[in-house]
């Protein structure tokens, strides 16, 4: 099948097209290059050993969009441009709501033109805001997101609901991805973070790195066993094969589904920080300092929809995740060139 990603040269979107390749799929990358290098596309190639349409240019631009997805015959989407940060989010709501929600539209627009049937929405477990349940299952609360970064990922949820309901041919897959760590085993693609990392696993491999002072561990006096937050963290390569097994589920003509990606099993802080230390010998300087506002103290999913429906299962563990994290950092200390 012809697969366009946008966003495609990003961190879960280099990855989805690897494992889309492997999969037997052909790829078109679409990507603005505003937080990604086109470095990044080379790498996809090397690893997949398959040559990949690539488009620089925002998608914002419909009619470009538009020709590109006519030329290229695309069959289908998986949408994951936009803009992730969370802080920024808070500091420039307008540009996020913006930029997140007029390319989903505009997107949908071009797909509707040219009757392209189904897409992959690029959610996120923060439309859960403070859970409702754990474990998290897809029937919880997902309306109150913490921060305008969330709130967009729900407006975008809510609007692919409405337009599938009015055009009940669209096949849509809603993706929550739990917490996204780790990189590819062979050290060739990764994640790379503009400046400081807001997420875990990147801010403890340049910690390792040296890059870093120390590790502040963003309160211990949380009410779980350790004190420390638990999450959910999913190896990348994991959420990417979910990526391909949503696709397949698209052609069986499924309408909207919504499915949580993660492992279903919650790690502290305290324990990833143990689990990097083991498993790759280094010592990470640390400390506790306060909490970080919006953090809720667990999140971590009930996977049995998407284990089911989608026969997908993370395979990956806590020590994969970071072993692969650390071997892309110290392969490449400044990310991509
Ligand atoms: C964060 C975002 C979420 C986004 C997700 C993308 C917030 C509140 N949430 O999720 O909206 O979808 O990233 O991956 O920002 N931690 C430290 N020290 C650090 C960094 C993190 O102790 O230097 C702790 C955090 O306080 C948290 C845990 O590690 O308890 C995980 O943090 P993070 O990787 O940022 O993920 P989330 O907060 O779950």
């Amino acid at each position: 099948m012809k697969v366009l990603l946008t966003g495609g040269a990003g961190y879960i979107g280099s990855h989805t097209a690897v494992e889309m390749i492997a999969a037997g799929h052909e790829i078109i990358i679409v990507d603005s290059l505003v937080n990604s290098k086109t470095s990044v596309v080379d790498r996809i190639e090397e690893v997949a050993d398959a040559a990949v349409a690539f488009h620089a240019f925002d998608i914002a631009d419909a009619d470009r969009l538009s020709r590109v997805c006519k030329s290229e015959g695309v069959e289908a989407i998986v949408h994951f441009a936009g803009l992730k940060a969370v802080g920024e989010s808070v500091r420039d709501p307008l540009h996020y709501y913006r930029t997140n929600l007029t390319t989903s539209m505009s997107l949908v627009d071009v797909m509707q033109a040219l009757d392209i049937r189904h897409l992959v929405f690029s959610s996120s477990a923060t439309v859960y805001g403070e859970p409702e349940r754990i474990p998290l299952d897809e029937t919880c609360r997902a309306t109150e997101a913490a921060n305008p970064y969330g709130r967009t990922k729900i407006m975008i949820e809510q609007m692919l609901r409405d337009v599938q309901v009015a055009s009940p041919t669209l096949n849509i897959a809603l993706l929550r991805y739990f917490n996204p760590a780790g990189a590819h085993p062979s050290g060739r693609i990764g994640e790379d973070p503009t400046g400081t990392p807001n997420n875990l696993v990147p801010f403890v491999t340049q910690v390792a790195m040296g890059m870093r002072d120390e590790l502040v561990i963003h309160g211990d006096d949380y009410p779980t066993p350790d004190g420390t937050c638990i999450r959910d963290f999913i190896h990348v390569q994991d959420l990417a094969r979910g990526h391909v097994a949503a696709v397949d589920k698209l052609t069986q003509d499924c309408g909207l589904v919504t499915y949580n990606l993660g492992t279903g099993r919650g790690y502290s802080v305290k324990e990833v920080v143990s689990a990097f230390e083991r498993t790759t010998q280094k010592h990470l300087q640390q400390r506790v300092g306060p909490r970080r506002a919006g953090d809720v103290p667990v999140s971590y999913t009930d996977p049995g929809l998407a284990n089911l429906e989608l026969r997908w299962t993370a395979t990956r563990s806590i020590d994969d995740i970071c072993q692969d994290a650390w071997r892309w950092q110290k392969q490449n200390p400044t990310g991509y060139p």
